[in-house]
């Protein structure tokens, strides 16, 4: 059966990637085929862009967004946000270049937003998602800086820092990208949170993150100190307003 979604952009930000990106480009276009891919590329020493400029070369769906230097994912998928915004496209999906998120499972993210949510996140913490292949510590730290994430914000999502997402195009134009100053990976939960304070529709679907078999994480202790302090100023500044609006 045909589904159409609309114009959909695949951003996918990488890292010295070059070993993982032709896999995640050809499963995208398998899975959704009508979807386009921007590739947004921190300079990568590795020369992954290059290779995302010859999978560009070769196919009118893929395009490549050049940046200067690696200055983390948040600033690149607000690159990638800006320049999908401009060009029309009616939904922005979030993916990592490693295989961790399966292109397979896309079209229920985006059936999601098809069905009236504004931001659709593949969550690996409600019933039916799933982890492979992480080790003890990573989880641990995945599902402590999702509960620390709860409390201090009181939102209900389940999977706040879930790299798998697709965002309705108004979405990103009613919270607006400006302010946003998240520069590693507290970025998703800078725009779950900022899309949760619009009064915007968050769903959460299911999905398997597959740890990848490829190269390595760009998790680092900066990402994980910028994260910390960011989600607690978020939650301190957000107090008085959580106490007047009880849950
Ligand atoms: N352009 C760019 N610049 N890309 C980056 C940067 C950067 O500074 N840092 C990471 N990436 C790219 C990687 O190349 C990869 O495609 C994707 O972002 C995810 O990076 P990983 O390093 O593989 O992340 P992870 O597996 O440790 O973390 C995953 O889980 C996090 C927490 O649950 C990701 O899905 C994160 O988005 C998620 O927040
Ligand atoms: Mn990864």
């Amino acid at each position: 059966m045909e589904q159409t979604f609309g114009r959909v952009l695949v951003i996918v930000p990488t890292y010295n990637e070059r070993e993982n990106l032709p896999k995640i480009v050809e499963r995208v276009r398998a899975s959704v085929p009508e979807a386009h891919v921007l590739v947004a590329d921190d300079n990568s020493p590795d020369g992954t862009g290059q290779v995302a400029d010859e999978l560009a070369a070769a196919d009118d769906h893929v395009r490549v967004l050049h940046r200067p230097g690696k200055q983390g994912l948040g600033a690149a998928y607000i690159a990638g946000f800006r320049w999908g915004l401009a060009e029309g496209y009616d939904i922005l999906v979030e993916m990592d270049a490693d295989g961790s998120h399966q292109p397979e499972e896309l079209p229920r993210l985006l059936q999601a937003v098809s069905d009236g949510a504004d931001l659709a996140i593949g969550s690996r913490y409600v019933s039916g998602g799933k982890v492979v292949n992480w080790p003890a510590s990573r989880q641990f730290l995945s599902r402590g800086a999702n509960a620390y994430t709860r409390v201090m914000l009181g939102m209900p999502v389940r999977d706040a820092t879930a790299g798998f997402r697709a965002y309705r195009a108004s979405t990103l134009e009613k919270i607006g990208l400006d302010g946003v100053e998240s520069q590693g990976y507290c970025f998703q939960v800078d725009l779950t949170l900022r899309t949760a304070r619009h009064g915007l529709r968050v769903a959460e679907v299911p999905i398997t993150f597959v740890e990848r078999t490829v190269g390595a994480s760009k998790m680092s202790r900066s990402v994980i100190t910028e994260a910390l302090w960011r989600v607690t100023v978020w939650g301190v500044s957000g107090l008085p307003h959580r106490l007047r609006r009880p849950r």
